[in-house]
């Protein structure tokens, strides 16, 4: 088993790792699928504790990170999004001194990158970003393990993003496309792409790397001859539910469809981080479906569910790659 010259690292995005920090994280990721698949148990981190902390709901993240620590000998305190006093009673700067007296690293699910970046300042310990608002980096290593174990290798693949690419997913993808030497395209509405600055710091890093992105809003023009097709939910935690209505009508043409899976070609498979809208068994789905006169939002039931779908493969890989940045970073 590899060990981290990351010891010590916050892991907050992928714009503050190289592509060889990356690229080593997803091969430590690969060696721990495969002691967790051959039952050989790796108690490396016995005796360690971390804190969860959850400002936002989560299932994969959560679990992920708890299975991970448990399987690393470590020991877990979650903190829910109701349950603790931070922002409400407690800054951000006081948690992150505390919660460093006590544990070996910090998970932070919650609004603002801003957030992430300022508990990290702050703790003397690893902090780990669950999901901003901005940026989701453990959930772009399993996507991109998924990639790797599907193809062979990353480099040159093009992932084709299809939905709201201004939001957390959008931007790491195209951060992550564009550290591993990948072909990056947006595919929605213009006023839907990624925000300008980070596209030209994306831009900087793919002419290092060899990555491509572009920007595109016609859907059967931007998926051809892409290897993934991605999407995500149009409206994201913590958005207001009144929104929905305008994202249904402007992101509609971006839903991924058999006809545009078979646009892309025979070699390219359905993406996506989860949870989806893909019927309507879940309470909002239902009742966005039933006002709006839909039975699925970003993708249909009918790709999600195919053999070209790779989402519960992604899911399974949110554990090992977390299990990775754990390991590498404490
Ligand atoms: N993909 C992802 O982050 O899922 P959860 O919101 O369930 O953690
Ligand atoms: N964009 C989604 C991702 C969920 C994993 C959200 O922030 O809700």
């Amino acid at each position: 088993m590899k060990t981290g010259t990351l010891k010590g690292r916050d892991f907050l995005k992928l714009l503050d790792y190289t592509p060889e920090e990356i690229r080593s994280l997803l091969d430590m990721a690969k060696d721990y699928k495969e002691m967790k698949q051959a039952g050989i148990s790796h108690e490396f981190l016995r005796g360690k504790n971390i804190a969860l902390i959850f400002e936002k709901t989560s299932t994969r993240t959560r679990c992920a990170f708890e299975v991970a620590a448990h399987d690393l000998g470590m020991h877990v305190t979650y903190l829910d999004p109701s349950g603790s006093q931070i922002g409400k009673k407690e800054s951000i700067a006081d948690t992150a001194r505390v919660l460093s007296r006590m544990f070996d690293g910090i998970e932070y699910r919650g609004y603002g990158q801003e957030i992430v970046e300022e508990l990290a300042r702050y703790a003397d310990v690893p902090v780990w970003n669950g999901l901003t608002n901005e940026f989701h980096p453990t959930q772009i290593l399993a996507d991109m393990l998924t990639i790797q174990e599907h193809f062979g290798s990353l480099k040159g693949k093009k992932l084709v993003y299809l939905g709201d690419a201004r939001y957390n997913m959008g931007n790491s993808l195209m951060v992550g496309c564009a550290k591993l030497g990948m072909e990056f395209v947006a595919c929605a509405p213009e006023s839907y792409f990624p925000d300008k600055a980070l596209v030209a710091q994306c831009m900087q890093i793919a002419r290092v790397t060899g990555g491509k992105l572009s920007f595109e809003t016609r859907p059967q023009q931007a998926v051809k001859g892409a290897h993934a097709l991605y999407t995500d939910v149009w409206v994201s935690m913590g958005e207001p539910m009144e929104v929905w209505q305008k994202r249904i009508q402007e992101l509609s043409p971006y839903c991924v469809t058999r006809e545009l899976l078979a646009a892309a070609g025979e070699q390219a498979v359905f993406m996506h981080c989860l949870p989806a809208f893909h019927d309507l068994k879940t309470g909002i789905g239902r009742e966005m479906g039933q006002k709006f006169g839909r039975d699925c939002m970003e993708v249909t039931d009918e790709v999600f569910e195919s053999k070209r779908s790779l989402v519960f493969d992604q899911a399974e890989n949110r554990m090992h790659t977390i299990k990775a940045v754990m390991a590498a970073t404490l």
